[in-house]
């Protein structure tokens, strides 16, 4: 599942930036296809799936406290997937899975009720109301995440946006497939005991705005 395009899908976010450095290329050609996603074979312990890692802070951040769980990563930004991939070559982790390339792909080749978290951290705002329709949240995607969830399982949604807020609870709160745990508002507040925070989360809170933790458990 390693670096798969597909013709019938548009992908809007940004697949390549600067060039990758040396070590990176190393471990991109030698590390990344021994940790490549293969959903016939998935690593020990809980699954969990992080979709969008960028930097990959999270990623790593929750495979050292859980050494138990395999941890599969998606990510579209080939710099992104170098930096991690560097790291996890360099510190020899080895509860990490990654899918290089587009998430909903992944999704869509995992088997049924086999996760028991996923985690979307800050997914790309897309502020215009005329690209509002490339945000990950819609009913499609959210369907395949309901899918591969156990029953009980948690998904975890962070964003700094408002009216990504808005959209998400469009979305979830007319289903019958999650819930969302929130009792007050300090619920959507108060980070998560075992957060820790991204890069994007740093630089939102610098630019002023606030950070929104969103939690659903599937039914
Ligand atoms: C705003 S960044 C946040 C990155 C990271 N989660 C954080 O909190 O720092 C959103 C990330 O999602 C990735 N992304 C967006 N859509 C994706 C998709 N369909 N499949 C895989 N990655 C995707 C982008 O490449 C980008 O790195």
């Amino acid at each position: 599942m390693s670096n798969t395009e597909t013709p019938h899908r548009n992908f809007y976010g940004r697949r390549i930036g600067k060039p990758l450095k040396k070590g990176q290329a190393f471990h991109m050609e030698n590390t990344l296809p021994r940790i490549a996603v293969d959903p016939a074979n998935p690593g020990p312990g809980p699954q969990w799936l992080e979709i969008g890692f960028g930097g990959g802070e999270h990623t790593l951040h929750m495979a050292k406290t859980y050494p138990d769980v395999t941890i599969t990563g998606a990510e579209a930004f080939i710099n992104g997937v170098a930096k991690i991939v560097s790291r996890i070559g360099e510190q020899e982790i080895d509860n990490i899975r990654l899918h290089f390339g587009d998430a909903r792909d992944l999704l869509e080749a995992l088997p049924d009720a086999a996760f028991e978290k996923v985690f979307l951290l800050y997914p790309d705002p897309w502020p215009k109301l005329r690209h509002h329709r490339r945000r990950f949240v819609t009913p499609e995607n959210i369907d395949q995440i309901a899918r591969i969830l156990k029953p009980g399982a948690e998904f975890r949604i962070a964003t700094d946006i408002e009216d990504y807020v808005r959209q998400t609870m469009e979305v979830m709160i007319p289903r019958k497939d999650f819930i969302w745990t929130a009792m007050r508002p300090a619920d959507w507040r108060t980070p998560w005991p075992d957060w820790t925070r991204t890069r994007y989360e740093a630089k939102a809170v610098r630019e002023g705005r606030t950070p929104h933790y969103l939690t659903f458990n599937r039914r």
